[in-house]
């Protein structure tokens, strides 16, 4: 097919290549004439403006977006509809707002063209690898556009190469999948985005636990996260962080790990995805954790006078067997891991019934092993789970997974008791465990929370004996009428 480019920036340009490579033919533009001549040189045609752009794609056009989420995108649809026709198809690939997909799609409509928003994952490398593909957008549209998610999309057969393995065990299928109307798509790539921070985190918390307990140095560290990516860890995330490790600093011939600036960067996406899940009700604690540790790695500078200001009584050393702790933490991370997903799972669950998406659930899990950020083996379990039950509310209620939990719930907790010990930060791994805790939980304290919010607020309860109907009480009196000694001083 003939498409345009808009923006060729690392994911842009090698987009652009892989659909070469697969028959297509490209018009390309960008703000750097630079880019579009290096990339014309490889036989993308080239565009000298927007209009000779539009010119170029023919009728009615198609063009791909992946510039900047926000403004840089904004401006980009408003320039290209007002120079495109009535039929034409506009692409977002970038990490676009989902309810900006919404708004756009319909603004388009009035025009007579057409919106489809695209989650593309798959990062700098996806040349090689493929990118997976999570589409929103008008079905028959979507179906239109099918060779080119094709060609951009892993193929059938082997997980693409991890650095350092030549595949990843299972198999990948087709990276893309149509997850329904305007939004959807962005809407569950930014899930995936908030799992990936989730899943960054914790092995974050993993490499700071070693690194602390047991001076585990960055060579030491590249081995166990080796030896981890040929178990049930195995995934994208792990592959790289033990290559990390290994990597020197070409001018000092130390450990490069070690001459980074423990600031965290982010684009908004996982924060969006807190953001939705606080206003559907949805619980994700890992998710929010591993958002405010990169807020509070940012606050370096306030950190290093804290750090000489705030004493704390915890004690530091771990004087356990080694291979114990390793083998603690990998159970922790696991076990995190799989409540990550679960509170990723039920809020893209939670999304689908309120906009009345019916995505599927194991579909997604299917297409995440492709060519995207966070693919895993432990993928392959997650659609058994979706296969088994269709409409699993969450992945502990699923028999596989909480064996798997079950199995690494001492370790779990004795390394969440160390890590507190220690006064080392484990907020994500803690979180999952709470949440583990919680979610096992019948009955939790929240009775209490509902007559303080009845006392202070009068905004009334449910009586447990007379379910349904909201009570409100004069707390103040019946605790006056109560017989002396129900206050009386606990011995
Ligand atoms: C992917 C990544 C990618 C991500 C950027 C910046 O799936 O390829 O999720 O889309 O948005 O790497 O992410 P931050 O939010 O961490 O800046």
């Amino acid at each position: 097919m003939r498409l345009g480019m808009v923006g060729l920036g690392r994911m842009g340009a090698n987009m652009t290549r892989r659909l070469m490579r697969g028959g297509h033919e490209v018009v390309v533009t960008d703000l750097s004439a630079e880019n579009v001549k290096k990339i014309a040189t490889e036989g993308a045609i080239a565009s000298t403006s927007l209009d000779d752009f539009v010119a170029k794609l023919g009728k009615p056009g198609i063009a791909w977006l992946m510039v900047p989420a926000g403004g840089p995108t904004e401006q980009t649809v408003q320039a290209l509809a007002q120079r495109m026709q009535t039929g034409a198809i506009l692409i977002d690939g970038g990490n676009s707002y989902f309810k900006d997909d919404v708004r756009r799609a319909k603004e388009l409509k009035t025009k007579g063209m057409h919106y489809v928003d695209v989650g593309t994952s798959g990062g700098v490398w996806g040349l090689e690898r493929g990118y997976c593909m999570m589409i929103g957008g008008p079905k028959d549209v979507v179906q239109q556009l099918d060779p080119i998610f094709k060609t951009l999309a892993p193929g059938r057969g082997d997980i693409p190469r991890t650095p350092g393995r030549e595949k990843m065990t299972g198999t990948a299928e087709e990276g893309y999948m149509y997850c329904g109307p305007s939004g959807a798509g962005h809407f569950v790539k930014m899930v995936h985005n908030g799992i990936e921070y989730a899943d960054m985190q914790l092995i974050a918390e993993a490499y700071e636990v070693l690194h602390q307990a047991l001076g585990a140095t960055p060579q030491q560290l590249a081995d166990i996260f080796g030896e981890w990516d040929r178990g049930p860890l195995e995934s994208y995330l792990i592959a790289i962080t033990a290559e990390i490790f290994s990597a020197l600093d070409p001018v000092t011939g130390r450990p490069l790990i070690q001459l980074v600036l423990d600031k965290a960067g982010q684009k908004g996406t996982g924060r969006w995805t807190a953001q939705v899940a606080l206003d559907l009700g949805v619980p994700v604690p890992t998710i929010a954790a591993a958002i405010d540790a990169r807020a509070l790695s940012a606050m370096k500078e306030e950190r290093v006078i804290a750090a000489r200001v705030v004493r704390s009584s915890a004690a530091a050393a771990y004087s356990g067997d080694r291979r114990e702790l390793i083998r603690a933490v990998h159970d922790a991370l696991y076990a995190s891991k799989i409540c990550a997903y679960a509170q990723g799972m039920s809020l893209i669950r939670a999304g689908s019934a309120e906009w009345k998406w019916d995505i599927n659930l194991r579909e997604m899990a299917r297409i995440w092993k492709g060519g995207c950020i966070i693919r895993a083996r432990f993928l392959d379990s997650i659609m058994r789970a979706f296969e088994r039950q269709p409409e699993l509310p969450n992945l502990l209620l699923d028999a596989e997974f909480l064996g798997a939990v079950q199995h690494a719930e001492p370790a779990w907790r004795k390394l969440v008791a160390l890590a507190a010990q220690s006064g080392i930060p484990a907020p994500a791994i803690s979180s999952s465990l709470s949440y583990f805790d919680a979610y096992r939980s019948a009955q939790l304290p929240q009775n209490l929370t509902q007559a303080q919010r009845d006392y202070f607020g009068a905004h009334g309860y449910q009586r447990t004996d007379r379910p349904g109907s909201t009570i409100r009480s004069d707390w103040r009196q019946l605790a006056a009428k109560a017989p002396a000694t129900a206050g009386a001083k606990s011995s």
